[in-house]
């Protein structure tokens, strides 16, 4: 294995340290306590685990958590009402809706009613346009963590040759963004890409967001590239016991730690520093709303 391995882990702990000492300095200097708002409709298993993280790592960074479990049968005019109260609350600084939702609520409805500069998820569509035009905004958590993960590795992300692989509004697409704000040369591949593996081959920069395990092979690795996996799939593990899984990403990581500079693994990578990034953002959303400068370094090694 010749690759460094990027531990996401511990950098998000570095994050959520810093993202504490602002949430203490902006109470004693300024009386604001940040506060992030968390909407869950219905009992998807994965999804109670994540907001239940969510809200953990709020208060233990001395922000308040506002928990909002609502059953799989409220309706969107409950869920849009509930997201109007949030909007106007002043103790809330960011909104976020736990996607997915019940399919019979609409979920771009929904992401649109939320105040864009509570939209710490930087999922509405005039965040979306922010970032493409290059205004300030708020930057989806799991990109802005791939970025940050990204500039640790790599002195200098100008002209490299960049490839996402993956085209969601989520992760693909504002990732593309970040990199072309980073003057990287920015290819998007997605499913019906031709010769994918030649695609990937090109690349200095490798993200994959595609959400199927381990599709990514070796052998499509530049050598010396710098591989962020964004993929967390779960498949079964016979060798770990009957009935037993195992958490991969979309990149066969033995076969990549082989030929990259620098990779990350799953789990222990990209996964830890959404969470990171979405409490950074409730602290640049709060200084925001209220007019303070936003503190710059909450991201920076
Ligand atoms: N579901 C899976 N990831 C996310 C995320 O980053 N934000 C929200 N709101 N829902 C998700």
């Amino acid at each position: 294995m010749g690759a460094r391995i990027i531990d996401g882990k511990a950098r998000a702990v570095r994050i959520r340290e810093k993202v504490a000492a602002e949430v203490a300095r902006l109470g004693a200097d300024h009386g604001l306590v940040p506060g992030l708002a968390v909407v869950l409709v219905g009992e998807d298993p994965a999804s109670q685990v994540y907001v239940r993280n969510k809200a953990r790592q709020t208060a233990e960074s001395g922000m308040r958590s506002f928990e909002h479990r609502l059953p799989g049968a409220t309706s969107e005019k409950e869920l849009l009402d509930l997201v109007a109260r949030l909007n106007a609350d002043s103790a809330v600084h960011g909104i976020l809706v736990q996607l997915p939702l019940p399919a019979h609520i609409d979920a771009a409805r929904v992401i649109d009613a939320i105040d864009p500069d509570k939209d710490v998820d930087g999922f509405h569509v005039v965040n979306a346009g922010r970032l493409m035009v290059g205004f300030e905004g708020m930057v989806p958590c799991t990109p802005l963590g791939c970025l940050v993960l990204l500039r640790d590795v790599m002195d200098d992300v100008s002209g490299a040759e960049a490839v996402v692989v993956g085209r969601s509004n989520i992760v693909g697409k504002p990732m593309a963004q970040l990199l072309l704000r980073e003057n990287a040369t920015v290819t998007i591949a997605h499913s019906r890409t031709r010769d994918l593996p030649a695609v990937c081959r090109r690349a200095d920069i490798l993200v994959a967001a595609v959400g199927r395990p381990e599709m990514i092979r070796g052998d499509w690795i530049k050598p010396g590239a710098v591989v962020i996996d964004v993929g967390i799939n779960r498949v079964p593990a016979p060798e770990r016991g009957e009935g037993k899984s195992r958490l991969v990403g979309d990149v066969a990581f033995a076969e990549a730690a082989e030929v990259a500079g620098a990779i990350t693994p799953v789990p222990g990578g990209v996964g830890p520093m959404t969470i990171a990034c979405l409490l950074a953002n409730t602290v640049t959303a709060a200084c925001r709303i209220h007019g303070l400068p936003v503190p710059a370094d909450l991201l920076s090694g």
